[in-house]
C-alpha cells in the first residue's frame, strides 16, 4: 500500500532553516560523529564554564548517560537572563485565561523579576540545591515561574498534572520526598473550579501517614475560592513574593545536575520518576524547538499541552524560552465556551505555530467545520501533532480545514523519557505522509527489532529501539537506577527500548503503531493497565481485575476493565458507577473506565498468569480470532466473557 505524499510546500521551503540537503548532511554528521556534531550544537546555550567533554554514554551494564559533563550553566539563566539585554521588553508568555475575556502578557523583564522573587521566597523557606519541590498547578503563569525558580536555585521540580487525584499526588510527593509544594486555591477549566488546594491538603495528610512531611505550601490565589488553611505551613504566594528582593543570582549548576522529575506510567508497578538533567536536556529541547517548528525570531508559538506533561515542560516552557520565543499558555479547554475556541485564540494572538494532540483534533473535527471557518487563521504557518498516532482522516482534516493546505504538519514522535522530539518531519525538508512521523531528528538512530531482538532491515514492522544516546535522554528513574536499566535496556540488550511498535516503509519513513507493552494511551495520556487494576482491587467488593485498551474513535484508546467480585456479590449498574467513581478518586478523571465487565473468572494459564491477549481480543470484539485457548486452566471462562462482553457489535 503506498501512502499519499504531500511534497514540501514551496512557502515552507523558502523560509525554512533546514532544507532536505541540509537535513541529509547534518543527519549524516550527527550519527557518524556525534561528538563533533554535539560539540558544535551544545554551544547554542550559554555556559558559565564551557564543557570540554561532550558525550560519555553507555547502554550496557549499569547504563550511564552523561552529556557535556564538565560544563557549568543554569537553565533559568538561559531561558531568561541572556535575552534581557536585547529582548527584555519582548513578550515571553501570552497567557490566555479560561474565560475568553481574560488574558495577560508577560515580558522577559517581568519574567525575570517574577522568577527571581519566587526563587528568593523558596530560599527564605529553606529550599536548597537538590531539594524536591512539587508543583501542582493549573495553567497559569505562576506554574512557569515556579519551574524556572526551581531551576534558578538548583531545586528539582516535580510537576504533577492538576487533573490527578489527592492519592496520585500523595504518591508522587512521597516517592521523591518532597517537602515544599506550590499550588493554587483553585484552578479553572471550562468555567468550572478545580479544588487544587483542597486536594493538596488531602494529599499532604496521606503523605504524612507515610512519614513524608510537607513543611510549606505556597498558594497562588487564582479564584479567591474558600480553602482550608494550616497556619505556619500555608503561605500566600502574593504576600511572600512582595516581601523579598527582586533579584536572585542563578546557581552554578553542573550539566548533569538534575533539573526535574516527571512521573510517568510504565507497564508494571507505580509510576516512575523520570529524571532529566540540566545541560543536555536544554540543548536538546531548544534545538528541537527551533528546527522542528522552524522557529524564527518574532514568531508567536502555541503548544496546547499542559505543563503537567513532558510536552508542556519541553515545548511550552524550556525549549521556547531558551530560544527567546513568545510562548502562549492556555488555561482552558478546546470546547469552552464552544468548539471554536482554539481557532479564535489563533486569530486573537496571531499565532504562527500551533502544536496540539490528535485527540483534540478528532474531537474538534467531530464538532464540524463551521467552528473553524468562523476564524481566519491567516497567521498560521505550521501545525504540529503529538502524543499518539494521528489517523490519516484527522491528519487530512487538520491539514485541509484548519491549515487551508498552506501549513505543513509536523507529526512529532517522542516520550517523557526522551526529553524532546526524536522522530519528526522538518517543515522545509521532509515530504509528508499522513500518519507517519517520518524521519529521525539529528543524532537519533532508530532500529527495528523482532521479538527475539534480531535487527530488521529495510521495510519492516517491529519493536522500536534507539541504539545510541542523544542529549535529551532521561538519565535514571529517581531513586531506582536498577529499575531504569531493567525497564529500558534489558529487553533488547544494549539498546533503549521505547515500548512502541513501529513500521518502516520503503522510503525509510517511520510509522508508530502504538504501545506493545501494557501501557495505555487514552486521549494522549499515558496510563499503566497495572495502575487501573490496582485502583480497582482497592475497592472492597473487588477480588481481581484485568484492564486492557480497545480502539476508541475519539480517545484513541478506551479503558476496558474485567472485574471479578468477592464471593456472594453481584455486579449491578450501581456498582459499575461506584467503581468508576472509585478509580477517578484513586487516580483522577483521565483514568475513568469506559467499560466494566463483571467476570466470574478470568482466563488464566495453569500457572495462574492472566492471558491478556484473549482479554484484548474480546474487548476489541474480535473474538473470532482468539488463538490457542487450550493452555487455559479453565477454557469455559472465555465463553462466559464473550457472552457478557460490553462491546457487542
Ligand atoms: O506510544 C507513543 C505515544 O506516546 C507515548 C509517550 O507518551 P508520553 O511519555 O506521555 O509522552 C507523550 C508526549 C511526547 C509514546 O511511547 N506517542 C507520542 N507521540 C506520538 C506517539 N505515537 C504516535 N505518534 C506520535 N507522534
Amino acid at each position: 500500500m503506498s501512502a499519499k505524499i504531500y511534497p514540501v510546500l514551496k512557502s515552507a521551503k523558502s523560509r525554512a532553516l533546514i532544507d532536505n540537503d541540509t537535513y541529509q548532511k547534518w543527519y549524516r554528521e550527527s550519527v557518524e560523529n556525534p561528538e563533533r556534531f554535539w560539540d558544535k550544537h551544545g554551544m547554542r546555550i550559554d555556559w558559565f564554564k564551557p564543557y570540554t567533554k561532550v558525550k560519555n554514554t553507555s547502554f550496557t551494564g549499569k547504563v550511564s548517560i552523561k552529556w557535556f559533563e564538565d560544563g557549568i550553566t543554569n537553565v533559568s539563566y538561559n531561558c531568561i537572563d541572556r535575552h534581557l539585554k536585547t529582548h527584555g521588553d519582548q513578550v515571553a508568555i501570552i497567557w490566555e485565561g479560561d474565560n475568553p475575556y481574560i488574558d495577560k502578557k508577560i515580558t522577559y523583564n517581568e519574567l525575570h523579576e517574577q522568577v527571581c522573587r519566587l526563587a528568593n521566597v523558596m530560599k527564605k523557606h529553606g529550599v536548597k540545591k537538590g531539594d524536591r519541590v512539587t508543583i501542582y498547578m493549573p495553567m497559569v503563569p505562576e506554574a512557569t515561574y515556579a519551574m524556572l525558580a526551581c531551576a534558578r536555585i538548583g531545586a528539582i521540580h516535580s510537576v504533577v498534572f492538576g487533573g490527578f487525584s489527592p492519592d496520585a499526588l500523595a504518591g508522587r510527593i512521597v516517592d521523591c520526598e518532597s517537602t515544599f509544594v506550590i499550588t493554587c486555591d483553585e484552578g479553572v477549566r471550562g468555567g468550572k473550579p478545580v479544588p487544587l488546594k483542597e486536594n493538596t491538603d488531602t494529599a499532604i495528610d496521606i503523605a504524612a501517614k507515610q512519614h513524608v512531611i510537607v513543611n510549606k505550601v505556597l498558594v497562588v490565589r487564582r479564584t479567591g475560592g474558600k480553602t482550608g488553611w494550616a497556619p505556619g505551613r500555608d503561605l500566600w504566594y502574593h504576600q511572600e513574593v512582595a516581601s523579598v528582593p527582586r533579584d536572585c543570582p542563578p546557581a552554578r549548576m553542573k550539566a548533569e545536575d538534575p533539573l526535574f522529575i516527571l512521573y510517568t506510567s510504565g507497564s508494571t508497578g507505580k509510576p516512575k520518576g523520570v529524571l532529566h538533567t540540566t545541560g543536555g536536556y536544554l540543548v536538546y529541547a531548544s534545538m528541537t524547538h527551533k528546527y522542528v517548528f522552524d522557529y524564527h525570531e518574532g514568531d508567536i508559538y502555541w503548544c496546547t499541552a499542559d505543563v503537567g506533561w513532558v510536552t508542556g515542560h519541553s515545548y511550552i516552557v524550556y525549549g521556547p524560552l531558551a530560544n527567546c520565543a513568545t510562548t502562549v499558555m492556555f488555561e482552558g479547554v478546546p470546547n469552552f465556551p464552544d468548539s471554536g475556541r482554539f481557532w479564535e485564540i489563533i486569530d486573537k494572538h496571531k499565532v504562527n505555530i500551533f502544536y496540539t494532540a490528535p485527540t483534540a483534533i478528532r474531537a474538534l473535527m467531530g464538532a464540524g467545520d463551521a467552528f473553524v471557518k468562523r476564524s481566519s487563521r491567516s497567521s498560521l504557518r505550521l501545525l504540529g501533532s503529538v502524543g499518539e498516532p494521528i489517523n490519516p482522516e484527522a491528519w487530512e482534516w487538520y491539514y485541509n480545514v484548519v491549515g487551508d493546505a498552506r501549513s505543513p504538519i509536523v507529526d512529532t514522535w517522542w516520550q517523557t523519557e526522551t526529553g524532546g522530539i526524536l522522530i519528526t518531519p522538518l517543515p522545509g525538508a521532509t515530504d509528508l505522509k499522513p500518519g507517519s512521523a517520518t524521519r529521525p531528528f539529528f543524532g537519533v538512530k532508530p532500529q527495528l527489532v523482532d521479538n527475539e531482538g534480531a535487527v530488521l532491515e529495510g521495510a519492516a514492522d517491529g519493536n522500536l529501539c534507539i541504539i545510541d544516546s542523544w542529549p535529551g535522554q532521561m538519565r535514571t528513574i529517581y531513586g531506582d537506577h536498577a529499575r531504569f536499566a531493567q525497564t529500558y535496556f534489558a529487553t533488547y540488550k544494549g539498546r533503549y527500548f521505547t515500548g512502541d511498535g513501529c513500521r518502516r516503509d520503503e522510503d525509510g519513513y517511520y510509522w508508530i503503531t502504538g504501545r506493545v507493552d501494557d501501557v495505555l494511551n487514552v486521549s494522549g495520556h499515558r496510563l499503566g493497565t497495572a495502575e487501573v487494576e490496582s485502583a480497582l482491587v482497592s475497592h472492597h467488593l473487588v477480588s481481581e481485575a484485568a484492564v486492557v485498551g480497545y480502539p476508541h474513535s475519539l480517545k484513541g484508546q478506551g479503558i476496558y476493565c474485567y472485574v471479578s467480585l468477592m464471593a456472594g456479590q453481584t455486579g449491578t449498574d450501581e456498582l459499575r458507577q461506584d467503581l468508576v467513581k472509585h478509580v477517578r478518586k484513586e487516580i483522577g478523571p483521565i483514568a475513568t473506565p469506559d467499560k466494566i465487565q463483571f467476570a466470574p473468572g478470568l482466563p488464566k494459564t495453569r500457572s495462574g498468569k492472566i492471558m491478556r491477549r484473549i482479554l484484548r481480543k474480546i474487548a476489541e470484539d474480535d473474538f473470532a480470532s482468539l488463538g490457542d485457548t487450550s493452555t487455559l486452566a479453565d477454557p469455559a471462562v472465555v465463553d462466559d466473557l464473550i457472552a457478557n462482553r460490553q462491546n457487542k457489535t
